[in-house]
């Protein structure tokens, strides 16, 4: 019998993929996130497969409600050895209009959200000496970016936490991996109406978490190259320059 790894955010994009990918290696998957519609296909589509997956449709920014679904997947399937928190949102920031409602709701699901399901899985990889966290942050965390302020000050937020978290968890035996995709095809991309260099197919964008999974990387960026390009020259483009490279993107969308 396979270990039991958990997805949020299981309905589309990155964390269906991924859950098609960890049932494939032998995992039993559990599915979350709120279409349970969805869900239901993926978990048939993965039993079709010849694997084992359940689903309990549930919203990450409950506290209680995320405990109880995470409970009940553990009744199931068994105790959880590897959690992807994966369940995100990118809304836009406006600048010279400013709302919180944007920015709340990013850290609920991006930051609280992930760190329920933290709360959730962690005690009992505790007592049972050993786990994995995955969690799905952002190259985006590496810079402020203009028009998606919070959802970077979010994705930040998630990868210092977790970096945070990490010494500790390891002298319980619990591996944390952060993940920093590039630009990835999902409903999330799907809305952008500007360029998005090195778009990635979602497929492979999954074997390659769950290859970085495989080799418990902390953290784990991708594609390399842009990567090296957000490191090593976004970061550290002045705004003027950065605000116009932006701006011309969002200009010039037919060249998507
Ligand atoms: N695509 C990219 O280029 C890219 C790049 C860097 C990082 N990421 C990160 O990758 C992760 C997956 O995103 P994606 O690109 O695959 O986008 P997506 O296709 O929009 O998937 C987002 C998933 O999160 C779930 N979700 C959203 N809000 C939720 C909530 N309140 N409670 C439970 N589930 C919720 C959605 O399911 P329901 O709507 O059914 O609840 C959906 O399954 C996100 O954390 C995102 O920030 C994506």
């Amino acid at each position: 019998m396979g270990e039991v790894a958990i997805v949020t955010g299981a309905s589309s994009g990155i964390g269906r993929a991924l859950a098609v990918e960890l049932a494939r290696e032998g995992y039993r998957v559990g599915l979350i996130a709120r279409r349970a519609d969805r869900l239901d296909a993926l978990a048939a589509q993965i039993r079709d497969e010849g694997g084992r997956a359940e689903c309990v449709p549930a919203g990450v920014t409950g506290r209680d409600e995320i405990q109880r679904a995470i409970a009940g997947l553990t009744e199931r399937l068994g105790p959880v050895d590897l959690l992807v928190a994966n369940a995100g949102i990118a809304l836009g920031t406006d600048a010279l209009v400013p709302a919180a409602d944007a920015l709340e709701a990013e850290f609920r699901v991006n930051v609280f959200g992930v760190f329920y399901a933290i709360e959730a899985v962690v005690p009992s990889m505790r007592e049972r000496g050993g786990g994995h966290v995955v969690v799905i942050s952002s190259l985006a965390a590496h810079r402020g970016l203009p028009g998606a302020a919070g959802y970077c000050a979010s994705k930040a937020a998630l990868t210092r936490l977790v970096e945070g978290l990490r010494p500790d968890w390891a002298r319980a035996g619990i591996h944390a991996t952060t993940v920093h995709p590039g630009y990835v095809r999902s409903e999330m991309t799907e809305r952008n109406r500007f360029r998005m260099p090195l778009l990635m197919d979602t497929d492979r964008a999954a074997r390659l978490i769950a290859g970085a999974i495989r080799r418990k990387r902390k953290v784990y960026e991708f594609p390399w190259r842009m990567s090296l390009l957000v490191r090593y020259l976004v970061r550290h483009l002045p705004d003027r320059v950065l605000a116009s490279l932006v701006r011309r993107d969002r200009e010039r969308p037919e060249q998507l």
